[in-house]
């Protein structure tokens, strides 16, 4: 690596799944993993394999699948559990990285850990030097870094070097920091560690203030040659630094920060799109690079300035972050290639089952909708990608509702190969009474928290993306699906978010049988 290049270091999928309601099973971990590594990450750090089985589970089969391509990390606090299970986790990837964290500020010390400032440096060391039996790459953060007295941030990091960590990590875990004294702490670090060199420096910071990408490039501007982000911002509480943000902001001010990363930046906009379709949170339009609106120009007086010499109000290009607009694209008569010409197009590499698949759902739209836009694409695949190995499939639904009749549904679920079961509910509407049949067939009791419909491009046949929050047991699963049909959508919507809520239960009470369920 050369000394003007960022090391990306992506954690959506471990702080970014801590944000409440972002929690993602094994398989959607796999598919923004997949996506991460399309984009050009340099680690991704994949999750705190001793935090649960399922987190275990999903680094270790992300090591296996990426591994190769792509320096996975696993999270462990410094004892010697987390070391060992993020070992088992990481033993299949070939570059692979331990990241150890202890927190070291005062507050940390005296009320969280309990803890004075020599036992922190004696567990720093030794678990910096466990780690290190199984893996040359080692990370260490002193959690709540910013909040840490100065000279002993130093001592910690001197010494954690010393043991053997190669990067160190400079959190400023509750984002309190500000540009310049974050600009300070780094360079108070690059003039007193006497051993420095020897490890890269990185930066991982908290929104809280809404100083996250500023405070990163602030510490890039001293010296870190690493970012700690997330795709859209995510993570705990106000998020993490957002990586399309440090990257464009890098690349479009490459004259004054004279530095760049590996990103390829086209796949910044597909990224942002899945990683908020699989969660469910939703990207606020006037998001900086991957908001709808971040190249709408409205005014007149832009729009004119913007016909004569784009450079004039846009410093970036859509197509630089693979924006897609509202681009008519294909109608009834397109074929199969100029379909998956198009999926080519916008970033989509399909295995033939998955483009067959979508050109099938495509061909079905198409009867529905007159035009077909490369938004609507873009929703039929996400809409097939995460969803095929769920167990409970829709199978038919029928509603009734009106001024004078009582909401009414009956629906028809079926669980993996198992008999197809019926029953029907009434509710206060027909969404609401397709929503209780579902809960009724699956036994699953769930509070819906939210429920957005938006539509995917335009016109009245416009198809209509539905998203819902629901609540099982005090957990939060997202569920998303598009149909020309509003309820429709709305039932797969559910049904999505019900089987992960299924998936939960049957992982932590075993086996479970379907056959009790009405018939
Ligand atoms: O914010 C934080 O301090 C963290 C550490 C685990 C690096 O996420
Ligand atoms: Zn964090």
């Amino acid at each position: 690596m050369s000394g003007d290049q960022i090391i990306i270091f992506d954690t959506t999928l471990r702080d970014g799944e801590q944000s409440p309601g972002c929690s993602m099973n094994t398989r959607e971990k796999l598919e923004v993993a997949r996506a991460l590594v399309e984009l050009g990450v340099d680690v991704i750090e994949a999750g705190f394999p001793v935090a649960s089985p399922g987190d275990f589970e999903s680094v270790r089969e992300i090591a296996n699948r990426f591994g190769d391509r792509t320096t996975i990390c696993a999270l462990a606090r410094c004892v010697p559990k987390d070391i060992e299970d993020a070992k088992g986790a990481l033993a299949g990837a070939a570059k692979r990285r331990i990241h150890v964290f202890l927190a070291t500020s005062a507050i940390h010390r005296e009320y969280k850990l309990k803890m004075g400032k020599d036992e922190i440096i004696e567990r720093a060391i030794a678990s910096v030097k466990m780690a290190k039996e199984f893996t040359d790459d080692i990370e260490f953060s002193p959690e709540d870094a910013a909040r840490t007295e100065l000279d002993f941030l130093c001592e910690v990091v001197e010494k954690t070097i010393a043991a053997g960590a190669t990067t160190v990590n400079i959190p400023d875990t509750v984002g309190y920091a500000t540009p310049n004294h974050y600009f300070k702490v780094i360079s108070h670090l690059k003039k007193n560690v006497s051993n420095i060199d020897r490890a890269v420096i990185s930066t991982h910071c908290h929104n809280d203030l809404g100083l996250a990408v500023a405070n990163s490039l602030s510490a890039i501007e001293a010296g870190a040659r690493q970012v700690e982000c997330t795709i859209n911002g995510l993570g705990e509480r106000a998020g993490n630094a957002a990586l399309e943000e440090v990257v464009m902001a890098l690349r479009t001010r490459a004259d004054y920060y004279k530095v760049h990363t590996k990103i390829n930046t086209q796949r910044l906009y597909p990224t942002s799109h899945l990683v908020s379709s699989i969660t469910g949170m939703k990207v606020q339009r006037n998001k900086a690079i991957v908001g709808q609106n971040a190249f709408a120009h409205e005014a007149g007086i832009h729009q004119h300035g913007m016909l004569q010499e784009r450079s004039t109000y846009e410093i970036m290009r859509p197509e630089d972050v693979g924006y897609v607009g509202q681009n008519l694209v294909l109608g009834k008569h397109s074929g199969r290639h100029a379909f998956r010409d198009r999926v080519t197009q916008l970033g989509f590499q399909l295995a033939e089952d998955a483009l067959q698949r979508s050109f099938d759902d495509f061909i079905l739209l198409a009867d529905k909708k007159k035009e077909i836009y490369d938004s609507d694409i873009i929703a039929l695949i996400e809409n097939r990608m995460v969803d095929s190995a769920d167990r409970w499939k829709l199978i038919s639904f029928h509603t009734s509702a009106g001024s004078s009749a009582v909401p009414t549904a009956t629906l028809q679920l079926q669980c993996e190969d198992q008999p197809v079961l019926c029953d029907a509910a009434t509710g206060d509407g027909p969404i609401d009474a397709v929503f209780r049949t579902m809960e009724r067939i699956m036994e699953l009791t769930a509070r819906l928290e939210e429920f957005d419909v938006r539509s995917v491009s335009e016109g009245k046949d416009a198809m209509g993306e539905v998203r819902v929050t629901i609540n099982v047991s005090g957990r939060q699963y997202q569920g998303k699906a598009v149909s020309t049909d509003i309820i429709e959508a709305a039932a797969h919507a559910y049904l999505k978010a019900l089987n992960k809520a299924d998936s939960e239960r049957r992982l932590s009470a075993g086996p479970r049988s379907t056959s009790s369920a009405a018939t």
